[in-house]
C-alpha cells in the first residue's frame, strides 16, 4: 500500500466517527484534506447536517468549496470532535498519546481547536508511528519580533533552530503572521520537558508537541486500520 492509500483510508475510516448534528473540527496537511473530501462527500451523499471549525485557512477553503458550513471558533466554541493527522505519533511513559504537528505550519491553531474538542483523534498511515519522537524536526511559532531571542534561547537548549522557508524561498509565515523555527531536537526522551523549556521562552507563541491530547490515533497500513488508544 502507498502512503497516500493509507492516508486515504484512514480518512475513510475517520468520517465514521462524525455523525449527524455534530460540530466537527477539520485539521490541516495531506490526511486532513483527503478527510475533509470524505466529509464533504458523506454529507453531500447523507444530508446530514454538521458544523464545522477549521485549523487553517487552506482547511477553511477546502470545506466550504465542498459544501460543508465552517464558522469560526467563536461561533461554535465546543466540537464533539477532531480530526487531524500528525507528523510523528508515540506512547509517553504515562501510556497517553504524544504528537509532533505543524509540518504543514498550523500547530498554533490546531492546538486551539484540539483544545475546543471533546475528542481528538488522529488520523496518519503507519509510517508516523515511531517508539519515541524527535526524529521529525519540532516546529516552534514564534512572534516576529522575538525571532532572534528564541533563537538564540532555543540554541543555548541544544534544540537547534532553523527558519521555515516557504516553497519559493521566501520566509514562511503562519496563518497567524508568524514564524517557524523547525528544530532538530534529535531523540526526546522526556516531552513534558522539552514541551516546558520552550514554553518558557518569552516570544514562542506555540511548539508542536500535543501531549496527552489525543484520544485515539486511527492507523492505516497494510493490515487495514488499527486504533491506538490515548
Ligand atoms: C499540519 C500538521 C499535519 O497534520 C501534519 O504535518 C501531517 O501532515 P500530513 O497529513 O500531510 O502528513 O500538523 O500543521
Amino acid at each position: 500500500m502507498t502512503q497516500d492509500e493509507a492516508k486515504r483510508l484512514v480518512a475513510k475510516r475517520a468520517v465514521e466517527f462524525v455523525e449527524d448534528g455534530m460540530a466537527v473540527g477539520l485539521g490541516t496537511g495531506s490526511t486532513s484534506r483527503m478527510f475533509i473530501e470524505e466529509l464533504g462527500a458523506k454529507v453531500k451523499a447523507s444530508g446530514i447536517k454538521i458544523r464545522c471549525v477549521a485549523s487553517s485557512d487552506a482547511s477553511k477553503a477546502l470545506g466550504e468549496s465542498l459544501g460543508l458550513e465552517v464558522v469560526s471558533l467563536a461561533e461554535l466554541p465546543e466540537l464533539d470532535v477532531y480530526i487531524d493527522g500528525a507528523d510523528e505519533v508515540a506512547r509517553d511513559a504515562d501510556g497517553s498519546l504524544a504528537l509532533i504537528k505543524g509540518g504543514g505550519g498550523a500547530l498554533l491553531r490546531e492546538k486551539i481547536v484540539a483544545s475546543s474538542a471533546k475528542k481528538f483523534i488522529v488520523v496518519v498511515d503507519s509510517s508516523k508511528v515511531v517508539a519515541k519522537l524527535g526524529k521529525f524536526p519540532l516546529p516552534i511559532e514564534v512572534i516576529k519580533m522575538a525571532l532572534p531571542l528564541v533563537e538564540g534561547k532555543l540554541t543555548e537548549l541544544g534544540l537547534n533552530p532553523k527558519q521555515r522557508k516557504a516553497k519559493d524561498g521566501s520566509v514562511y509565515l503562519t496563518d497567524e503572521n508568524n514564524y517557524i523555527l523547525d528544530c532538530s531536537v534529535g531523540v526526546i526522551e522526556n516531552p513534558e520537558e522539552t514541551a516546558a523549556e520552550v514554553r518558557g521562552i518569552v516570544g514562542v507563541v506555540e511548539h508542536g508537541l500535543f501531549l496527552g491530547m489525543a484520544a485515539m490515533a486511527l492507523v492505516a497500513g497494510d493490515d487495514g486500520v488499527t486504533e491506538m488508544q490515548g
